[in-house]
């Protein structure tokens, strides 16, 4: 399955997403291709941090030059230090690719053959590599955070894709991330309020939701381990949350304790 995980608005979690999916699905035995588009190339580091001569071996193998190419192959994907999990690493010379055909950066992002599932990390905004990077789609998650401005983004992209890609926006899902039980309580919490909003004007809403946890930050920059059984309340309630992603996604019902 082709994942793109995308949002206009910069910051609700779309690299973050992206690295527990990859490394649960991983963790299944899956065999995982994480291709990153953003100029800011957090999944790249992540998943690239510690290897020797890692900045050269970028240099060399990066989605700039698979988008020159017009493949994504052994030429461009790079041995992630995670078991079961390549990457594509991001260049910042897509920024003098963004006038490329979206629907030739959809056929290339489709191109790479022998992976269990692709996912693809997008930057911020909207250009033709996001389009293209949402076309290649199976199914785009889009992450929320709770403001009243990222709702007027969300509607943003579902309009525009609705515009561009009709079809494929029937694929976009809104993923409550930064969820909290607590502020779900009170009618009059933001929380609330931009839910209530979301509710009213768009359809495609992911029951499963992901919680606000400082522990997301501890994940990526310190290469902590979620785990299902961890005394620590955000690590555990974020393994559930995202091994119910999976499940529902996938029609599965297996739970990975530790990811
Ligand atoms: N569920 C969450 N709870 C708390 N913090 C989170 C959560 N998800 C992400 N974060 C934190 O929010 C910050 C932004 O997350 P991330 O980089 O994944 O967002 P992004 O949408 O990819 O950002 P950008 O648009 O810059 O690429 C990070 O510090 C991350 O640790
Ligand atoms: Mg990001």
């Amino acid at each position: 399955m082709v994942i793109t995980v995308s949002s206009i608005k910069g910051g609700v979690g779309k690299s973050s997403v992206v690295l527990l999916l990859a490394n649960n699905l991983a963790s299944r035995g899956r065999k995982v291709l994480v291709i990153d588009t953003d100029l800011n190339n957090t999944v790249t580091v992540y998943y690239t941090m510690g290897i020797g001569r890692i900045g050269e071996i970028c240099e060399r193998q990066n989605i700039s030059l698979a988008f020159s190419t017009g493949k994504i192959d052994d030429r461009n994907i790079v041995a992630s230090r995670k078991q079961n999990v390549w990457v594509v690493p991001s260049s910042l010379k897509l920024l003098d690719q963004r006038s490329m055909e979206n629907v030739e950066i959809k056929r290339i992002l489709r191109s790479p053959k022998g992976f269990d599932d692709i996912l693809i990390d997008t930057s911020p905004t909207w250009d033709n590599i996001v389009a293209g990077a949402l076309m290649a789609a199976d199914l785009i998650l889009s992450p929320v955070a709770f403001t009243e401005y990222n709702y007027n983004m969300s509607a943003c992209l579902l309009s525009k894709m609705q515009t561009v890609m009709p079809d494929q926006a029937k694929n976009l899902y809104f993923l409550f991330n930064h969820w909290s039980d607590q502020y779900s309580k009170y009618p009059t919490s933001l929380q609330n309020l931009v839910l209530s909003m979301y509710r009213k004007g768009i359809d495609n809403l992911l029951s499963v939701t992901l919680p606000d946890t400082r522990f997301v930050d501890r994940y990526t920059n310190f290469d902590e381990k979620c785990c299902i059984k961890s005394p620590h309340t955000g690590c555990a309630r974020l393994a559930a949350g995202v091994n119910n992603l999976i499940n529902m996604i996938y029609e599965d019902k297996k739970v990975v304790e530790i990811f």
